[in-house]
């Protein structure tokens, strides 16, 4: 994606406040001085078999870019593609109603849409939101003396590749839906209540992809802790089994020289810190004296995970650490 946004002519405008070139996770448009729209899109094939439950994760993976940032969604549309002639229409119905719960339990409306016949399902939405412009939470603010917060485990990828592989167990899926379905709202409140300094959400790049933009973009250097992050129970067992999805294997590769991982963390934990997620949660990057306070709302607000998992330091020779 890089190759391609570099590749792309700039149309300078001082009303962008994060753009394409930063790789963040929602643009930002400056309306006036108190006021900023945030725009963000996604949208995927299904990743799970119950078409309300797919729909339900589709909203909250979408919304959640704007929640990251510190934003609060006020609309979002349908993107939609399938089989029109021989799909069953009560399956895109349980898709649509899915997603339009979600982003009804978010505070937000879904005001239109676009339909396209295509051979296989996609869904998702672009969705729009408002943001203080003078209050927004970017993957560039993290500083050393800052600790780690996740407040979701890890591990989707792996299950949703176990359930399209049809070897999944399903207290598994259950487990991970739960968590998809969950709106990073309550998360994100929390976070700027605290008074976090920086922020992304985890989704297709895993905990190590995101962890790696975080660090760049701030200069600084991340510390994770193996044994704190939360992950799925049976994801080690799936990726024993040769589960682990073709996008996580190339976030690996990818980052294998900016990553220094202790020889003493398990090789298959090792993998699922690089596993794709879907409608993963938020990391937190905020002050020291602050994570006590962060952490007590997010278990008050029903975040799944809400333990320090990791540190920030001074930039040094790589952008991540993981010790056991
Ligand atoms: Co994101
Ligand atoms: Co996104």
């Amino acid at each position: 994606m890089a190759y391609i946004v570099n590749h792309l002519p700039e149309y300078p405008n001082e009303r962008v406040l994060v753009g394409p070139k930063t790789f963040a996770d929602a643009g930002i448009y400056k309306i006036s001085d108190d006021m900023a729209t945030v725009s963000t899109l996604d949208f995927f094939t299904p990743v799970v078999n119950n078409p309300y439950d797919y729909g339900q994760i589709a909203a909250a993976n979408a919304l959640s870019d704007v929640y990251a940032m510190g934003g609060k969604p006020l609309t979002a549309m349908n993107i939609l593609c399938y089989p029109i002639k021989s799909l069953d229409r009560d399956i895109v119905v349980e898709i649509l109603k899915g997603s339009a719960d979600k982003v009804d339990e978010a505070g937000a409306v879904i005001i239109g849409g676009h339909t396209l016949q295509d051979s296989e399902i996609k869904y998702g939405l672009s969705v729009t939101g408002i943001i203080h412009p003078d209050r927004i939470v970017t993957n560039a603010g993290a500083r050393a003396g800052d600790v780690l917060v996740l407040t979701k485990p890890l591990g989707t990828g792996l299950i949703i590749s176990a359930i399209k592989a049809d070897k999944v167990l399903e207290e598994h899926v259950n487990l991970a839906t739960r968590s998809m379905v969950l709106l990073n709202k309550t998360a994100s409140e929390a976070m700027l209540e605290a008074g976090a300094s920086a922020c992304t959400d985890i989704t297709g790049f895993g905990l190590m992809g995101h962890a790696y933009e975080l660090a760049e973009a701030s200069k600084v250097t991340l510390s994770f802790f193996a044994g704190r992050i939360p992950i799925f129970d049976g994801c080690e067992r799936y990726v024993r089994m040769g589960l682990m999805p073709g996008v996580s294997k190339l976030s690996k590769k990818y980052l294998k020289d900016a990553i220094r991982i202790n020889p003493k963390v398990r090789e298959e934990l090792v993998d699922v810190l690089f596993d794709a997620q879907t409608s993963g949660g938020l990391l937190i990057s905020i002050p020291k004296g602050k994570a006590e306070i962060l952490c007590t709302k997010l278990k008050e607000r029903g975040a799944l995970t809400y333990d320090v998992v990791g540190e920030v330091r001074e930039r040094g020779d790589v952008s991540i650490i993981v010790t056991p």
